[in-house]
């Protein structure tokens, strides 16, 4: 079977890749055609894998250094790279973290060093519900009206996990003092520059709460608005989960979101890869209008 690339969205972002070991153990040239693949789609779907945990961690670590998500409370015992969202529980006990991305976001994207790129893999999914949507940021902020790129280039947004943990997460217990101290907020350009082909995206998340150089009010509604333009139909993908599917995605030019299932009747269980990133890197004006 032969390696093909199939875009799943008339606009090409998202990719399905087909004819593909299904452990994903590639040979050097197929997975230098796959990570081209996905630095030109952002979103790559796979289908009918089997993989181990650790030939999942060993795709991954092809594509870059590893970042392990701290606290370790829901990564896979034995193997700390894989992080486990879901609500499946073994003896009782939460393997996962639950209701993990509901709301659109990048991941990382409160922290310093926001994540390169994470890789999901479906290993129990419910039969309905439980999809994951994905958003263009390439697209978005190409569509945002001239004007509104003028606004924004060279400023950035401030990203504060203390301020929306407790809107984002009713269900979890307050940060703690330490906590707060460990995930102070952070300042990211709005207008994103790809580190590896240059491409402009729009970077805001659930968790943007101001813009720089704007009143609160003004900065938290053009959030909003930005929001709303990266969430409209047509630059969306949205991914009903089988098991055995997987879904490699580039943090700096897209978003993602979790949808709901009836956690009562179905279990749900991810595992997720997560590749180290880089200080997101502020377009220049010229650039970032011309995008
Ligand atoms: C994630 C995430 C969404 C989902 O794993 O980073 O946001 O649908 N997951 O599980
Ligand atoms: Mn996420």
């Amino acid at each position: 079977m032969a390696l093909a690339i199939t875009p799943l969205t008339p606009s090409g972002f998202g990719a399905e890749v087909t004819g593909i070991d299904p452990t994903l153990q590639l040979d050097e040239e197929t997975f230098r055609a796959v990570e081209q693949a996905w630095h030109d789609h952002a979103v790559l779907v796979f289908r009918d894998l089997a993989m181990t945990p650790e030939q999942q961690i060993a795709f991954t670590r092809r594509l870059g250094p590893l970042h392990i998500m701290v606290p370790l409370q829901y990564n896979l015992d034995g193997h700390p790279e894989i992080f486990v969202v879901g609500n499946a529980e073994e003896g009782g006990k939460a393997v996962g973290m639950r209701r993990a991305g509901m709301g659109f976001h990048s991941d990382g994207e409160d922290k310093a060093i926001p994540n390169a790129g994470s890789f999901l893999a479906a290993v129990q999914v419910p039969p309905e519900g439980g999809d994951t949507i994905f958003a263009d940021t390439r697209a978005a902020w190409h569509a945002l009206p001239r004007e509104t790129k003028a606004r924004l280039a060279g400023r950035r947004a401030r990203f504060s996990r203390i301020t929306l943990h407790h809107v984002h997460y009713p269900h979890l217990p307050a940060l703690t003092d330490e906590q707060k101290r460990d995930r102070p907020d952070v300042w990211h350009p709005i207008a994103r520059l790809h580190p590896r082909n240059s491409r402009v995206a729009l970077y805001i998340g659930r968790w943007a709460v101001e813009i720089e150089g704007m009143a609160e009010a003004e900065g938290t509604a053009l959030i909003a608005e930005l929001c709303d333009v990266a969430h409209r139909p047509e630059f969306l993908y949205r991914h009903s989960w089988r098991p055995g599917d997987a879904v490699l995605w580039d943090n700096r030019c897209t978003q993602h979101c979790a949808t709901s299932f009836d956690e009562e009747r179905y279990t749900r269980r991810m595992h997720r890869t997560t590749l180290e990133g880089e200080a997101p890197v502020l377009a220049s004006v010229a650039a970032a209008v011309a995008a």
